[in-house]
């Protein structure tokens, strides 16, 4: 088992008068799906950053396996919230763009990412073009990409933020469905109050000014699906409404009260 540990994390930008990120402990085990939330500018894409080793901590300290995150790294896979495909390319040569730049041999690599859009339901797409694709295709396309590396953690800021409703739930079950096979850890960042508790087996609650965790929420909605019982009746389930409220509740806190 390998763990992501954020300890007492402090990130000032330069110039910044207030810190972005004050005293933030966070910890993501292979197999946690843990979910950053909270309201707009937080922190939660700092301290996202700071696990992918995009942004160095000020204070504090950033480590995988006791070992200090100094730079990105093949063990941490990261999806933006805006693809960041390669136009270029096309979807079977973005999802293997890193194994080409390892020089891993065209038919492996062509097989392996094939298996990848399978996997994402994009099988036969491979030879597509990135603007031949809807939005929630190329969000696949690049949780694909993100996977291909086979990371020990992957980081997700706001993943599913700019597909429309319909689309979003789908691709929520996807994320539950790719993750239950495989033992990779989760750190991903989300608007969603249902999308976090459904998604989460772990919820950050993150407040402004400045950002801080006031929360966490431990949650197993997310295995539920994963043993079979299926999104819609889980989302009815009472239990489920009453976890959203106190959610809600603690991400807003008083402000609409
Ligand atoms: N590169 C930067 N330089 C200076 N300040 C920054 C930088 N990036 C973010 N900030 C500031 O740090 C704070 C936290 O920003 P961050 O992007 O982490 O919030 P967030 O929770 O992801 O917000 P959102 O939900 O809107 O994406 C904000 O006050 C923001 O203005
Ligand atoms: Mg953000």
């Amino acid at each position: 088992m390998t763990k992501l540990t954020l300890a007492k994390v402090g990130v000032r930008y330069d110039r910044q008068v207030q810190p972005a990120v004050v005293d933030a402990s966070i910890a993501v085990a292979s197999g946690e799906f843990v979910v950053l939330t909270g309201r707009s500018g937080c922190g939660k894409t700092t301290l996202l950053n700071v696990a992918a080793g995009l942004v160095a901590p000020t204070f504090g300290s950033a480590s995988v396996d006791g070992r200090p995150i100094d730079g990105p790294g093949a063990d941490r896979a990261v999806v933006f919230q805006n693809d960041a495909l390669f136009p270029w390319l096309s979807a079977r040569e973005n999802v293997g763009f890193a194994q080409k730049m390892r020089c891993v041999e065209e038919r492996e690599r062509h097989q392996k990412s094939d298996e990848l859009l399978r996997q994402v339901k994009l099988e036969g797409y491979g030879g597509k073009a990135i603007w031949e694709l809807s939005g929630g295709m190329r969000q696949r396309v690049g949780l694909a990409r993100a996977l291909a590396a086979e990371p020990d953690f992957l980081l997700m800021d706001e993943p599913l933020g700019a597909l429309d409703a319909l689309t979003r739930e789908r691709m929520q079950t996807l994320l539950l469905d790719i993750w239950s096979v495989r033992s990779t850890g989760v750190l991903m960042v989300t608007h969603g109050i249902e999308e976090a508790l459904f998604l989460g087996t772990r919820i950050v609650v993150m407040a402004p000014g400045p950002g801080r965790v006031v929360r966490q929420i431990d949650a197993g909605f997310g295995r539920r699906y994963a043993g079979g019982e299926p999104a819609r009746s889980i989302k009815a389930d009472p239990d489920f409404v009453a976890a959203r409220a106190e959610l809600a509740d603690a991400i807003f806190d008083g402000e609409f009260a």
